[in-house]
């Protein structure tokens, strides 16, 4: 008798000559443990000040609510800092790629978001590496089975080199045990990590999510970090970038949306916050939170049916995000051990007035990756 084949291998054949949109993901968490967190940190004592209550990262883009509502955002018109986002990481890209272009990447893209990004990416690194894989990786099935229609489909990326993981990479653990996965099947082989789109300032510990993604990057890989910065640090530039966010529907849509998903409340956009503040004197942070001005308390359902009272005054924090200066982002980055092997800045050119917003692209390098990167670290954070 022959020994059956593992399914993992006929699945390939099976569902290449089909013309159904089948699409094959990784689960790494157990998603009703990722609804008890989300439920948690819903609850949770009163703040006049976004504090307690939260959405944190990951959990606005969790469902296909958000996830539409993410595009929708995205390719919104009148959401010009994202239009130019986009614009400018083609123009920057290009002006890292040559570093990367004969190592024989493979790429993990941490937050795949629309898969735009990845496209470009994608389709340079194949050019010096046919085998290479692609795992997109990202809390939400959704976003994965979204985003990365755009490289397979757009860019003809061959679908069996794709392994979409849906797991919250903010979790030490989680981490590990990708490392682990990614080493068994690459082997040694460099693999270039990406976290674009800001991705970073949406965490509330920035510092401590950018530890627990380098924790694992080995000598011979690369981090891309594409973030949004600023060249003033003042009250009236952060009520400016928590403005920039202010102007369009689409993205007051998407703030709202994990929360009108997850939850009954009523959510009328008067209620919604947008709150500038200096953090500790090198960056700029923006909390957009949801706020019981009604002048009378409500009641709100939870995913597991308890009910949340929320005081005249209470809040709940939908998103946070940040505009980094160069001082932060060298203080991130040391703090992580890594060493900028090259950055590309830009200014927002798109209003009348001087505008102190901007992006930054870093490649970064672990500290063992050699002597060649540190040299290059002080012309860099110098600029
Ligand atoms: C701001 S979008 C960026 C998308 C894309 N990289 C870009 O440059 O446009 C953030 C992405 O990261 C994902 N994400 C956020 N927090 C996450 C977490 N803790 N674990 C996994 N994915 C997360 C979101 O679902 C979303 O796809």
């Amino acid at each position: 008798m022959t020994e059956p084949v593992p399914v993992i291998r006929k699945l390939e054949h099976a569902l290449a000559d089909d013309d159904f949109a089948w699409s094959l993901m990784l689960v790494g968490e157990d998603q009703a443990d990722k609804l008890a967190t989300l439920t948690a940190d819903l609850r949770g004592p009163f703040s006049a000040t976004g504090d307690s209550k939260r959405i944190t990262s990951g959990f606005s883009y969790w469902g296909i609510a958000p996830t539409i509502a993410w595009a929708n955002a995205t390719n919104d018109p009148f959401y010009l800092v994202m239009k130019a986002g986009t614009e400018s990481f083609l123009r920057h890209w290009r002006k890292l790629r040559p570093h990367v272009d004969n190592g024989g990447f493979h790429l993990v893209s941490l937050g795949v978001g629309t898969g735009v990004k990845d496209r470009t990416i994608l389709s340079d690194l194949r050019r010096h590496n046919r085998h290479m894989y692609y795992i997109p990786v990202d809390m939400s099935s959704e976003m994965l089975r979204m985003g990365t229609l755009e490289p397979v489909r757009g860019a003809r990326f061959p679908v069996s080199q794709v392994l979409p993981v849906q797991l919250d990479f903010s979790i030490d653990d989680n981490m590990d045990e990708l490392a682990q996965m990614l080493a068994r099947l690459v082997g040694d082989e460099p693999i270039l990590f990406t976290l674009t789109g800001n991705t970073l300032a949406n965490f509330e510990s920035d510092d401590e999510l950018l530890g627990t993604l380098t924790r694992v990057l080995r000598p011979q890989d690369r981090l891309l970090l594409e973030v949004a910065s600023t060249t003033r640090l003042d009250q009236e530039t952060a009520d400016a970038a928590a403005d920039e966010y202010h102007q369009t529907r689409a993205f007051a849509e998407f703030v709202t949306s994990a929360l009108r998903y997850n939850t009954d409340l009523k959510i009328s956009n008067d209620l919604v916050k947008f709150i500038g503040e200096v953090e500790d004197d090198d960056a700029l942070l923006v909390k957009i939170l949801w706020q019981n001005d009604t002048g009378e308390e409500i009641r709100m359902e939870l995913p597991d049916h308890t009910e949340v009272v929320l005081p005249v005054g209470d809040t709940i924090r939908l998103y946070t995000t940040r505009k980094y200066s160069t001082t932060r982002l060298k203080r991130l980055t040391e703090a992580c051990r890594l060493t900028p092997v090259e950055a590309i800045q830009s200014q927002f050119r798109y209003t009348r007035r001087p505008n102190p917003f901007g992006l930054e692209l870093l490649l970064l390098a672990p500290e063992a990756a050699g002597e060649t990167a540190n040299t290059l670290a002080d012309d860099i954070w110098a600029t």
